[in-house]
């Protein structure tokens, strides 16, 4: 422990010469490219506005940190010299201010602190020529809500001045007790806490005995934030071999690569289990350590399956055996998990995309295990996705069956029935035609019902609307629904994280009950729909590629 304190420090209010008008939050916070946050005032502009409108910062405690991408180390400095200017009492930073989005949830609820800001664009690249991104958690550990971000967009739009100290920030290169001005600053290990977290979640004991036994793991940390988590907790506590945590060290352009843990972008690792038989198990965390990706040799689980299989299997963990209370899917996700929650006759809530819907039904005590079909799996433990929480879940349930993933899939399929299911994303397009294919679709969709699709009748066509139970809020426009008869699906809607063009998503579900054929690829399996939908959406003609960009 160092510690060291400032002298007062001068506090400059600084003028802008117009307002930003383009800092509005996405699905997951401020995302934009490096070089547009590098525009002079711009992280200033959109941090006094979050200072503005957050409750509690006179005299409230922050929790900061990021996941090391190009811009962290200046935005920290940034924010903490902001953060001292609005009178915050307190603000918790990490070493070298690694800080995953679901260590940062944890600290923010363990440490009853006003709120976080995570320094992350999640799964897009990093470097000077890639992205960076502002989030911002509240109180309950959470995204904040959409009332919440709005009004910070509504403040950058007529903000005239911010508020920051001139004042020499802390090292983060150790913990330590450090002031600017009346501000306390305390350096914590980012690991610490977290990995406290996971060790009352699950047996460690009981991983610890399959892992020794002849287990051989990869996990792949993309050069991103979860390789100093992923090394203590598997090679660490868990025992695993060294170098079983592949591109464990945090880069600040992800090495290059695209830390999204996909077939697409986690290519290496997917290689290594599906191609090979050197590993029984394999697993990926995207940028900031909110996504997991699981593999088995030979075998990859689709990510709305992994929210069946562990809701199906939650009692083998020490956290939830006592059984859960409901379970919750984003909307695109398929109900692979409705059908366990059905057997449990536990309940199963639909939301919107992205986290911040699962907020309230968590806080209320509803649900227990939620997840998405874009690699996000969680629970009530944090208020985030939390990808290597997933990672230790699996693994708890391996141990317990002692089987391959493979056979877990297998059975759970002959118990349930098998969706089949594929999201078919095409990337970067010019955002006009993207928003022109979108609102022609949607114009269409009263006239769809009773029209062939794929084989079947279309059912039903809308644009998804959620009422919050909690809370009564309806978030509409959610997404373009296509319900056929037998009650596959295929849903459309514009990505809300993306900052190149506008990237199109395409997800596609048929469900086939445990007496029908559960060993198709899911390709073939939807061939029929991805054929029907690419001709209703005029998919190729409008957007000029002939493919999509990435398919999971
Ligand atoms: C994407 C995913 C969504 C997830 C979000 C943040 O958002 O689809 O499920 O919550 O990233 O990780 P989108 O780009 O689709 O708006
Ligand atoms: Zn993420």
């Amino acid at each position: 422990m160092t510690a060291s304190a400032s002298a007062e420090p001068t506090h400059t209010l600084v003028r802008l010469d117009a307002p930003f008008t383009d800092q509005k939050p996405g699905t997951s916070g401020l995302r934009k490219s490096s070089r547009q946050f590098e525009q002079p005032h711009y992280l200033e502009s959109f941090v006094e506005a979050v200072f503005r409108t957050l409750p509690g910062v006179q005299g409230g405690t922050l929790v900061l940190g990021g996941d090391g991408r190009y811009g962290n180390a200046r935005a920290i400095d940034i924010i903490l010299r902001m953060g001292a200017a609005h009178g915050l009492s307190k603000v918790i930073v990490t070493t070298a201010g690694i800080l995953s989005t679901p260590a940062a949830s944890n600290l923010i609820r363990k440490r009853q602190a006003i709120g976080g800001i995570i320094l992350s664009a999640s799964h897009n690249p990093g470097g000077a020529e890639g992205d960076f991104g502002v989030k911002v958690n509240g109180a309950n550990g959470g995204p904040t809500p959409a009332s919440f971000t709005d009004a910070v967009f509504e403040c950058t739009k007529t903000l005239e001045q911010y508020a920051i100290v001139e004042a020499r920030t802390p090292s983060l290169d150790a913990p330590g007790k450090h002031s600017i001005g009346a501000m306390d600053v305390e350096v914590i290990d980012g690991v610490d806490d977290f990995v406290e977290l996971m060790q009352e979640l699950f047996d460690f004991d009981r991983i610890r005995d399959l892992i020794r036994s002849d287990f051989p793991l990869a996990f792949d940390a993309m050069h991103a934030v979860t390789g100093p988590y992923a090394r203590r907790l598997l090679e660490g506590l868990l025992g695993a071999p060294a170098g079983s945590v592949r591109h464990g060290t945090p880069l600040e352009n992800f090495g290059g690569g695209h830390p999204d843990p996909n077939l697409t972008y986690a290519h290496e690792l997917a290689e290594l289990l599906l191609d090979g038989d050197e590993y029984r198990f394999g697993a990926a965390c995207d940028g900031d350590g909110d996504r997991n990706m699981i593999l088995g040799q030979r075998c990859f689980v689709n990510p709305s399956d992994s929210l069946a299989v562990l809701t199906a299997n939650a009692t083998v963990a020490p956290a939830y055996a006592n059984g859960l209370a409901g379970v919750a899917r984003s909307m695109p996700t398929s109900a692979a998990v409705d059908v366990v929650a059905k057997e449990l006759g536990i309940d199963c809530f639909e939301t919107p995309t992205g986290w911040k819907f699962f907020g309230n039904l968590l806080d209320a005590g509803k649900i227990t295990l939620c997840g998405e079909e874009s690699f996000g799996t969680g629970s009530n433990h944090v208020r985030e996705k939390d990808g290597l929480w997933a990672v230790l879940f699996w693994l708890q349930i391996l141990a317990e069956r002692r089987c391959s993933v493979a056979d877990i899939m297998t059975e759970h399929w002959k118990r349930f029935g098998r969706h089949y299911y594929s999201r078919h994303d095409y990337e970067a397009v010019a955002s006009e035609a993207a928003h022109g294919l979108y609102d022609r679709l949607e114009s269409m969709l009263p006239d769809l019902v009773g029209q062939a699709f794929a084989g079947r009748t279309i059912s039903a066509a809308d644009n998804f609307s959620y009422t919050d139970p909690v809370d009564g809020s309806v978030t509409t426009g959610q997404g373009l629904r296509i319900l056929l008869d037998d009650g596959s699906r295929v849903v459309l809607r514009l990505s809300g994280t993306g900052t190149k063009g506008a990237t199109i998503r395409i997800y596609l579900e048929s469900y086939v009950p445990s007496s029908g054929d559960l060993n198709q690829d899911p390709q073939t399996a939807l061939a029929g729909m991805i054929t029907a939908i690419n001709d209703l959406a005029e998919l190729e003609q409008r957007t000029g590629m002939d493919k999509p960009t990435v398919i999971t």
